[in-house]
């Protein structure tokens, strides 16, 4: 077994040397599922939310397309099931997909009475966009392209008018405690100010994002490192289906630039993808041609630069015209702007990178992970609602569904107070050698990118998992005191883990091609699940109820 199932914290620790704090509700993330969550648990008790920087920065604030619900009387939350499901290539459960369409229009109202503006048209009537892989215009947008930054301020002015809900910035949650029972009772954090501190709590819920920084190339932001994951795997909870990495296929492609978001909601508008000379990529690829699931575009993109030898594609929003183009887009128009693009009159560079983590921290419909104590929501979990490939902009709603879904379980579950109780890692120390963090984590994010990405090799995938786990020896094996330390550990084990869970899923699917398996397992489809200290990874058909082991 490799370093990455040894049960340990990654700082040696005793809790009764530490201040300690108690709360009803710690969540662990500060974004849409995490805000959520907080509004919810907030008319029970009292709730600490912990922001690993500030609430700006989270893959919430950064997203552009907006909100997919069936909101329209021309709608309906059967075809909004039914494009889900397709878009999910037979790995989405059903019921978790149902609970996401059925209580997501509810959310939205809710939304809005928190004070979130959405575009409107002339007549008053919420404009609603297209994106890849829904057959009905159905996502809510605002300020065209900034949903995310409108969405996170709308809640966070809920979450700071709201008694006994406690936001602490720049906290970096480190490990999970467990109390005296042998539950998850709530974490050990650091913050500048405060350094190490226990904070105690009856339930506690992990909405702290994905892993997009473990590939060299990616949309999200730098606080994307995959910490809650690592966090959960190490106290024991069950993640699942982390070989699932959604990539986007059109992320800015400029040298030097870093691989900012163009919206899918781009060609929703009608832009097309194209290579340098013009011609469509998608055309006859797919009855919706560039409005095809994200990874059917992706796959396309990537199959035409390797056969052309080009580096990068384009997208052709010429159609909009620059003042159009602005107009709906102008937050695209301003950052493209930057690089001397007029997105309405010039061609835009594009090139796929990884953009959301489909697997997770495995759950039931409910957000209860195999941990009793313990829940997850948002990117974070997984629940099922993604399958193997997730439909664009079902993410902000999967957080506001989930996120009351979990604080309503914990309430239901009426978990005692936490039993606080003394207890040290059983973290060998050593003394580090002298280790370059930002080289431990280039190399990670360029192999990841090379070999865990959207064209993968079992041999390669192999040889990764050996490569990472000799680096694991060291780089885990020592013990850090500040965040870029942690945060390079929990990189490694989630790529670790991601690299071993590719390696077992030996079939084509969704986000992913194996060349060495280049179609869909013919025993149907299952999950790949895991837990630390197994020697193999579990499978579960598709429908088999999940987070019970
Ligand atoms: C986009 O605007 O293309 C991203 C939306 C999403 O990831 O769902």
């Amino acid at each position: 077994m490799s370093i990455f199932d040894e049960r340990r914290y990654l700082i040696p620790f005793r809790s009764q040397l530490l201040p300690q704090l108690f709360t009803d509700t710690l969540i662990v993330g500060s974004g849409v599922a995490g805000l959520r969550a907080a509004l919810e648990a907030a008319k029970h008790g009292d709730v600490f939310v912990l922001a690993k920087e500030s609430l700006d920065n989270s893959n919430s604030t950064w997203a552009q397309g907006g909100i997919a619900a069936a909101t329209d009387a021309s709608d309906s939350t059967e075809a909004h099931f039914e494009d889900t499901m397709r878009a999910g290539v037979g790995l989405c459960e059903p019921a978790a997909v149902r609970v996401l369409v059925e209580e997501g229009p509810r959310e939205i109202e809710q939304l809005m009475r928190w004070g979130m503006r959405v575009d409107r048209k002339q007549d008053g009537s919420v404009s609603l966009g297209l994106e890849g892989g829904h057959g009905h215009p159905r996502i809510l947008h605002s300020d065209g392209d900034a949903t995310g930054r409108e969405l996170m301020r709308a809640l966070a002015a809920a979450a700071r008018a709201t008694a006994g809900i406690r936001l602490f910035d720049n906290c970096f949650a480190i490990d999970l405690c467990t109390d005296a029972k042998g539950r998850v009772a709530g974490a050990l954090t650091w913050h500048p100010r405060y350094g190490l501190q226990v904070i105690w709590a009856r339930a506690t819920i992990l909405a702290a994002g994905g892993a997009g920084q473990v590939y060299r190339e990616t949309s999200n932001p730098r606080v994307a490192t995959g910490d809650a994951i690592a966090m959960a795997w190490r106290a024991g909870a069950v993640v699942r289906d982390l070989e699932f990495m959604q990539f986007h296929p059109t992320t800015l492609y400029v040298a030097g630039a870093p691989r900012h978001l163009v919206s899918e909601a781009v060609r929703g508008e009608g832009a097309v993808v194209v290579d340098r000379t013009g011609t469509r990529i998608m055309a006859g690829r797919h009855p919706q041609e560039d409005l095809a699931p994200r990874d059917v575009v992706t796959r396309a993109i990537v199959e035409h630069l390797a056969s052309s030898g080009d580096s990068h594609a384009f997208l052709d929003a010429r159609a909009m015209g620059s003042a159009g183009f602005a107009s709906r887009f102008p937050g695209l128009a301003t950052m493209l702007a930057g690089y001397g693009i007029d997105g309405g009159s010039e061609l835009i560079p594009i090139h796929p990178a990884a953009h959301y983590t489909i697997g997770g921290v495995e759950t039931d419909l409910d957000g209860r992970t195999t941990r009793v104590g313990l829940y997850a929501c948002g990117e974070v979990a997984s629940n099922g609602v993604h399958g193997a490939n997730r439909l664009a902009s079902n993410s902000l709603l999967e957080g506001l569904v989930f996120g009351r879904r979990a604080v309503a379980a914990a309430l239901k579950d009426s978990l005692p107070d936490p039993v606080p109780m003394q207890w040290e890692s059983r973290v060998r120390t050593q003394v580090a050698g002298e280790l370059d963090l930002g080289d431990v984590r280039s190399s990670l994010r360029s192999a990841m990118w090379r070999n865990v990405g959207i064209v993968r090799d079992g041999a390669k995938l192999r040889d990764c998992l050996d490569m990472f786990s000799f680096w694991g020896r060291y780089a885990l094996g020592s013990v850090f005191e500040t965040p870029e330390g942690w945060e390079t550990q929990n990189l490694l084990t989630v790529g670790h883990l991601m690299t071993r869970a590719a390696a077992q899923r030996c079939e084509t699917r969704g986000t992913h091609v194996r060349v060495d398996w280049p179609s869909e397992d013919s025993a149907g489809s299952f999950h790949i699940s895991w837990r630390i200290g197994e020697e193999s990874a579990q499978r579960s058909p598709v429908g088999a109820e999940a987070a019970t082991r």
